[in-house]
């Protein structure tokens, strides 16, 4: 008996990066896994690599899109166990460079979308008895320069995090995040540098953490697993911190 059997999970943006490792820990753990993301060639390619996975093209910025995945969950599988909010984006400028369409496209996604996704999915949590992750990062409680539309809106799903997990405690759903550190995905990807300059950015991200290396997207799929795990039905209302030690002392 695996630890996920029998349990249908929906991961926003799992076809690449974090979503991705997420979706493979859950699926190697006999999870049935339903990916969405805006690009279909991504999630075909994740789903034909990966046993377990099934996909929904939708732009998750869009409440049609979302009723889009809850219908498919809810036609195939007439349930859901686990939703993870991972989907997410990160604008690098400085406040004096910032436009308020920074400010729309930051929140749009890594907070109003996480919203609508769980009010949309309550109904089908409830009933399950389920589980929430969402995705947060060590910026939410340590912010660093350049990034302030990013830690707001991660600050903001950390606190929605933890009321959520108050009010949904009585029917049983539990509501956690990951606040990961660096992560090795395509989100460090910055436009515009040359193989050098990207390299460089790199090593200088590396050195700053105590581990020395980035963490892989597996190793925050195995933190998630830990949140959902029956095992663990006592943890609710946390944000795990998975970063390589960067955030002591940050
Ligand atoms: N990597 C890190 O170092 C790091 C650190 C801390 C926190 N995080 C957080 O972890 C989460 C995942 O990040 P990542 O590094 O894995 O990023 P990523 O590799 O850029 O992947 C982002 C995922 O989100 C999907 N997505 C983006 N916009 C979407 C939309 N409007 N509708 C539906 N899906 C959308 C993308 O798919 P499509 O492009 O196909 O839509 C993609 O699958 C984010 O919340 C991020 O803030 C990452």
């Amino acid at each position: 008996m695996k630890k996920l059997d029998n349990q249908v999970a929906v991961i926003t943006g799992g076809g690449k990066g974090i979503g991705l490792g997420i979706a493979k820990i859950f699926a190697e753990n006999g999870a049935k896994v339903v990916i969405a993301g805006r690009h279909e060639d991504t999630l075909k390619k994740a789903c034909d690599e990966n046993d377990g996975l099934a996909y929904v093209v939708a732009d998750i910025t869009k409440s049609e899109d979302i009723a889009k995945i809850v219908d498919f969950v809810k036609t195939k599988y007439q349930r859901m166990d686990i939703l993870v909010n991972n989907a997410g984006w990160c604008p690098v400028k400085a406040i004096t460079e910032m436009t308020i369409q920074d400010y729309d496209n930051a929140f749009d996604l890594d907070v109003r979308a996480l919203v609508d996704m769980t009010l949309q999915s309550l109904d089908l949590l409830k009933a399950s008895k389920g589980n929430i992750v969402n995705m947060s990062s060590v910026g939410g409680q340590h912010p660093g320069p350049n990034l302030s539309m990013y830690v707001g809106a991660k600050a903001a799903v950390e606190n929605f995090t933890k009321a959520w997990a108050v009010e949904l405690a009585p029917f049983g759903v539990r509501v956690n995040a990951i606040a990961p550190g660096a992560i090795e995905t395509d989100i460090w990807k910055v436009p515009g540098l040359t193989e050098e300059e990207a390299k460089a950015h790199r090593e200088q991200s590396e050195a700053n953490i105590p581990m020395k290396r980035m963490g892989k997207p597996e190793e925050i799929g195995r933190a998630a697993l830990f949140l959902v795990d029956e095992e663990n039905a006592y943890v609710t209302g946390t944000v795990l911190t998975v970063d390589g030690g960067i955030s002591i002392g940050a």
